[in-house]
């Protein structure tokens, strides 16, 4: 049952054709919406989750982002179909991975809450995102060799900057699938959750980062993904500078001064 604040406080998003997406407060979620291929990741759908994510990320209602899919998968990958008859001209000509592109580039921070199959380019959807909960039924895989080809939206890059050479090399080499759990013990998941407060939890990690000044969590997270592109002496450079420039907002004034003051911080993201 829903309270008349949460009624509220719920608007609804444009519509898509593969996609759901609801604002709850500070909090968007988009589930993948193609249940009957698995939520395989044809360009339509690319293109509307870019669509949505990049809406949201200029939508200053919103704070975080959830992305989710449904109970039997994420996403098992890119849509096979899509792809089988591709040539290596017309697969560099339409360049669909730059879709995928643009969802590296969202400001804030999200959220992948993963239920069942994530497997190739739902694996890789899902590591693109900034944290990742799973339910106890997820299973994850890079299973790409199997059909005669590799990742291509950074499953060998960012499995193997998680999982280390030998690890990420097992995994994309034999196409084996992998659990929750194993994914929670090498560093990939941040909490496996039964499958019935999976999205209670997103939620619960949401709203928490939802309460933080915008301007330092987008700063952070920009901070943080800078680790994987400079040398240590340029990330804490960039670090420091972050640091400097947040002592120019509202919210670093109203988040210190709350601090003295003893009360809760009000940030307004200014
Ligand atoms: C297109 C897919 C699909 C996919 C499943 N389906 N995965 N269609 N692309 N990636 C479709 C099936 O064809 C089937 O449609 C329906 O979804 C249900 O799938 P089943 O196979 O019948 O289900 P099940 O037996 O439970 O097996 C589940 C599964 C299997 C283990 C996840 O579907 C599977 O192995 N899928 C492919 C996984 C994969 O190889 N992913 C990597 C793709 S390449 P019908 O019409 O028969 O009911 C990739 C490259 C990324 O992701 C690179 C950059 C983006």
């Amino acid at each position: 049952m829903t309270t008349k604040l949460e009624e509220k406080e719920m608007t609804t998003a444009t519509t898509y054709k593969n996609l759901r997406t609801e604002v709850t407060g500070a909090t968007a979620v988009v589930t993948l919406n193609r249940p009957q291929v698995l939520n395989a990741l044809n360009t339509e759908l690319m293109t509307e989750l870019a669509d949505a994510l990049q809406n949201f990320d200029r939508d200053e209602q919103v704070r975080v982002i959830i992305l989710t899919g449904g109970e039997r998968a994420f996403a098992a990958g890119a849509d096979i179909k899509e792809m089988a008859d591709e040539s290596t001209v017309s697969m560099m000509l339409r360049d669909n991975l730059a879709i995928w592109d643009k969802i590296r580039f969202i400001k804030k921070p999200i959220i992948a809450a993963i239920s069942g199959f994530a497997l190739g380019g739902g694996c890789e959807l899902a590591m693109m995102c900034d944290m990742i909960i799973a339910s106890e039924t997820a299973q994850f895989g890079q299973p790409e060799i199997n059909i005669g080809v590799i990742p291509g939206a950074g499953g060998t890059q960012r499995l193997t900057r998680v999982f280390g050479k030998y690890r990420a090399m097992e995994i994309i080499l034999s196409g084996r699938p992998f659990s929750a759990k194993e994914a929670c013990e090498l560093g990939l998941v941040n909490r496996v959750v039964p499958v019935e407060v999976l999205m209670d939890e997103a939620h619960a990690l949401a709203a928490e980062i939802a309460k933080k000044s915008p301007l330092a969590v987008r700063l952070a997270k920009e901070a943080v993904l800078k680790t994987y592109e400079m040398t240590l002496n340029e990330g804490l450079q960039f670090e420091r500078k972050s640091f400097y420039m947040l002592f120019d907002s509202k919210d670093q004034k109203e988040g210190m001064k709350a601090f003295l003051e003893k009360r809760p911080a009000n940030f307004t993201g200014r």
